[in-house]
């Protein structure tokens, strides 16, 4: 992978230097902008639910919440949702709730509920959908501790429910590697630190580079356990599940690529699969049903 590419455009000289760029940021806004895509990610859950439910999903659990973004988004779809978001965390919650839930005004805000709490507690209502995003889950790096959460996350859906995981992997997610994407003024950067083969655990970060020169470096940092999709269907199979679909990313045209798209040559059109041809990364959904 490259290295920031000259973009940078030096300090701030003088006496009364204005904070820099990294000094203003806030870590919780960019990794919105970075790294969520609500909005796409609902449009598909509705519809796989819909053709495995043959009915509208309304309530919502969103596991590993943060700032509650997808619970927001998802009120605002339909007035008749509901969402309950969990996290450990209760700065990044209460982030949410004032950056997110208030803003969305009262009647959204009345069908959010926040709880501070671990994922695997079991004193929460039954819900129609349960969605744990961006690899969150991975930070239960056993099987013992991964089926724990799985036969919550069962209990927690509703018998005609769904529970939907993303999961990345492919040869690039056991390197040592940075990738970065490049926004209007910062450049994102996901550095894979360290990799061990011995029990699959990875310590990942992202770092924000300004084009001021300043950095927010580890403005998050992850350390998981490299699950494989096979290792999950197995485990939930077991947590109770009885069906696991995998959702894998269509190959699209090459004169119709596009750029936002999450792996190169993908089209962003996720497709129900059992076989596939290998890739160097590869992101996918994975959709359990009780
Ligand atoms: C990768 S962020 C996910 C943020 C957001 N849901 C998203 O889709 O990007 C992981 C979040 O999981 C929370 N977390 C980690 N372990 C948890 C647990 N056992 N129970 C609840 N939340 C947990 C952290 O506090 C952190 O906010």
């Amino acid at each position: 992978m490259g290295k920031h590419k000259g973009k940078h455009k030096g300090k701030h000289k003088g006496k009364h230097k204005r904070k820099t760029m990294a000094q203003r940021a806030d870590r919780h806004a960019l990794y919105q902008q970075t790294v969520q895509a609500p909005e796409a990610d609902i449009e598909f859950f509705e519809k796989i639910f819909e053709q495995h439910r043959g009915r509208k999903a309304l309530s919502l659990r969103e596991d590993f919440c943060g700032t509650a973004l997808f619970s927001t988004i998802w009120c605002q779809s339909d007035k008749n949702r509901t969402a309950l978001g969990i996290d450990l965390s209760k700065d990044t919650l209460d982030w949410g709730r004032e950056r997110n839930i208030e803003p969305a005004g009262v009647d959204v805000a009345n069908r959010v509920r926040l709880v501070c709490g671990d994922v695997r507690s079991n004193e929460y209502e039954q819900v129609d959908m349960t969605v744990a995003m961006n690899f969150s889950y991975c930070v239960f790096q056993t099987r013992k501790a991964l089926l724990e959460y799985f036969k919550v996350a069962r209990k927690g859906v509703k018998d005609d429910g769904m529970f939907v995981v993303e999961l990345y992997g492919g040869m690039e997610a056991i390197q040592e590697v940075e990738d970065e994407r490049e926004y209007d003024d910062f450049t994102y950067v996901w550095e894979q630190e360290k990799y061990n083969p011995i029990d699959h655990t990875t310590l990942c970060h992202i770092h924000y580079v300004f084009d001021d020169g300043s950095e927010l470096r580890k403005a998050f940092t992850y350390d998981w356990r490299v699950w494989t999709i096979a290792e999950l269907r197995e485990i939930m199979e077991e947590a109770g599940f009885s069906r696991v679909r995998v959702y894998w990313e269509e190959v699209e045209d090459e004169e119709d690529s596009d750029e936002d798209s999450d792996t190169l040559g993908g089209s962003g059109e996720y497709v129900e699969v059992e076989e596939v041809e290998n890739q160097e990364s590869w992101l996918v959904y994975i959709a359990a049903f009780a």
